[in-house]
């Protein structure tokens, strides 16, 4: 049941954000991190894989999960999750959308000038000279994790590729930082998508935007009980409460043009 008052702030909302985490791309077939059993931190250990020391230390073995992922995210396609948020934005006169995710899932769907707060899987750099990359990545073709692929070689000074990403350890890019957080304080909803929210500064996103007077939504199927006024909880997956909350809000089913 989404409330009225839900709908009628949406309806009248003129700066919209959508904010994401991994749980938006779940329903597409990609791992999270901290569900129980699935998550991708409940079966790898972060400190092995996403920090600048387990890349000095074994190259070869950060490298080759990434491009594990990386082939995941290719193989998938975006759910109707991305869809309803790429046809949100058209019925407001801003939208922002903010993800925590490496993948390209949104701009699949149709969502442009997405703010990756995390990075990307496909942008790699040099851990050297800390140049983006321009060489396109090669489709991987070793699908198991855990298998080992040595990284590319950087053309401007040799060193080594490292993915795109951010990690523990890591500021996240200062300009994707500060565009986030400035959208979460001009809007007056932010829709918060799928995500744990215990990863900082990220997480300070739906917070700031709550506490300049926006109306904040979480879809979410574990998410704790509605604990502030101006606060709402979906609890469902994303890929069923978005569209829902689309058609509802707009009279506009997925698919629907013109
Ligand atoms: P988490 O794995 O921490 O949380 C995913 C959330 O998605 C959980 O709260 C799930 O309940 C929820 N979820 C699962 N399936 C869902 C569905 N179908 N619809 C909606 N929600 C669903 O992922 P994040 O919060 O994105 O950082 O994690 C934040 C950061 O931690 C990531 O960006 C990554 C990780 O370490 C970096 O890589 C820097």
């Amino acid at each position: 049941m989404i409330p009225s008052s839900l709908l009628t702030a949406l309806r009248s909302a003129r700066r919209l954000v959508v904010f994401t985490g991994a749980g938006v791309s779940a329903e597409s077939g990609i791992p999270t991190f901290r569900d129980a059993l699935t998550g991708l931190w409940q079966r790898f250990d972060p400190a092995a894989l996403a920090t600048p020391e387990a890349f000095r230390r074994d190259p070869a073995l950060v490298w080759g999960w990434y491009e594990w992922r990386r082939m995941k995210v290719l193989q998938a396609q975006p759910n109707p999750a991305h869809h309803a948020i790429a046809e949100l934005a058209r019925h407001v006169a801003e939208f922002t959308l903010i993800t925590q995710n490496v993948d390209d899932l949104h701009e699949r769907a149709g969502s442009d000038a997405v703010i990756h707060l995390h990075g990307s899987l496909q942008q790699p750099r040099c851990f050297a000279c800390a140049r983006s990359s321009t060489t396109p990545l090669a489709v991987p073709n070793e699908p198991e994790d855990g298998r080992r692929v040595e990284p590319p070689r950087c053309t401007h000074c040799g060193g080594r590729l490292r993915p795109g990403v951010v990690w523990f350890g890591e500021s996240l890019p200062a300009t994707a930082l500060n565009a986030a957080f400035d959208a979460a304080r001009q809007c007056d909803l932010l829709i918060s998508v799928g995500t744990s929210g215990v990863v900082y500064p990220a997480a300070e996103v739906p917070h700031l935007a709550w506490t300049s007077g926006a109306v904040v939504v979480h879809i979410n199927p574990q998410a704790a009980a509605r604990q502030a006024e101006r606060e709402f909880v979906l609890r469902g997956p994303a890929g069923e409460e978005l569209p829902e909350l689309l058609r509802q809000a707009f009279g506009r089913a997925l698919g629907a043009r013109g």
